[in-house]
């Protein structure tokens, strides 16, 4: 059993989280959504600011909502990337000074890691080997956990924008504000997914990376090819595109690495038609999906303790003198 205390800052949500192994004591998550919105997209050095500001307050609520005595804990973990290098700079010192300060081990933590271990949270049972996706805004990458379960192969990943990134983008394209994938999900509850086909990158057998941002140009085209044409029908036939890309690449990864088990995580795993969509196919094909509740699959702190903790134990813990990698890769 460990109980990590865990921080993370890498992009526009500062969030503070203690754990105790599966066992989420608190995760407090404060969105800056409403601060870069009039932006359409996060503003980086707003983003940093607005961690300074408010990662203190957000500490002292998830010790005091965890009633953990901060001398009893195991370990102070961090995101130290990806992300953007301001914001992760903020979480990564504010996580050495209290490392110093109450003298336990400091754990640097993928941020990538910190989604797939999402997972394990909502599934305790969840063991190797498995296929994830991890689809966000800032990545949409296939990894296989065959036996490392801290250290996956890389099986593709995106060639341009990720898949949250595109929802973003289109959503900038529709002007329905930001952050793009959230309201495209809900206009594309009232349009015809039949009305457009999108085009759908990188199809052929055995390619297992990704690219939407001819996606994005041909809904761009459309746009402008039909001014009047309903934005629901515009969503709703994008959303159905990006899903099935996700879908038929992810189960195709499963074969081709001979693998019964998925997880799927992630802020576009909040994606209900996604979500329904993995499950139908993983039931065709004979495939276990684990997908995380909504909560635990857009940016947490438990996420980043929870694979904290699995560090932890094997001892991976990171100098005082680490620096934040904005291009962390496994
Ligand atoms: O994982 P996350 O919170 O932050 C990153 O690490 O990027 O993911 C945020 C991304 C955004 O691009 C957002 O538009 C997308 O996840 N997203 C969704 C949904 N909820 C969030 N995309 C599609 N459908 C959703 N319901
Ligand atoms: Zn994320």
């Amino acid at each position: 059993m460990a109980t990590v205390l865990a921080i993370e800052t890498s992009c526009d949500e500062t969030s503070v989280a203690v754990v105790n192994d599966n066992q989420i004591l608190s995760n407090i998550v404060l969105s800056q959504i409403f601060v870069h919105a009039p932006f359409g997209g996060v503003v980086p050095e707003i983003a940093a600011r607005h961690h300074l500001s408010n990662l203190p307050v957000i500490f002292d609520q998830a010790v005091r909502q965890a009633q953990v005595d901060l001398s009893r804990i195991d370990a102070v973990a961090v995101t130290i990337g990806p992300g953007l290098i301001g914001a992760l700079l903020v979480g990564l010192s504010f996580a050495k000074g209290l490392a110093i300060a109450l003298e336990k081990p400091l754990v640097g933590v993928n941020h990538l890691l910190g989604h797939v271990y999402a997972a394990r949270l909502a599934y305790p049972e969840l063991e190797t080997p498995f296929v994830s996706l991890v689809v966000s805004g800032g990545h949409t990458e296939l990894l296989y956990f065959s036996d490392d379960p801290v250290k996956p192969h890389l099986l593709g990943r995106t060639v341009d924008d990720a898949a949250g990134e595109a929802f973003d983008k289109v959503a900038r394209l529709l002007n329905v504000g930001y952050p793009g994938g959230p309201l495209i999900e809900k206009l594309a509850k009232q349009g015809n997914p039949e009305k457009f086909a999108f085009p759908k990158a990188l199809m052929e057998k055995g390619n297992l990376n990704f690219s939407f941002s001819g996606l994005k140009t041909s809904v761009l085209y459309t746009i402008s090819k039909n001014p009047d044409t309903s934005k629901e029908d515009i969503a709703a036939s994008f959303q159905k595109a990006v899903v099935e890309v996700l879908v038929e690449k992810t189960i195709q990864a499963a074969h081709l690495v001979g693998c019964k088990k998925i997880v799927i995580t992630g802020g576009v795993a909040a994606n209900e038609r996604l979500r329904e969509e993995f499950e139908k196919r993983a039931e065709q094909e004979g495939l276990k999906i684990f997908i995380p509740p909504k909560a635990l699959c857009t940016d947490n702190a438990a996420m980043i303790a929870r694979a904290a903790v699995e560090l932890f134990k094997r001892e991976q813990f990171c100098s005082l003198d680490v620096s934040a990698d904005p291009n962390l890769s496994f």
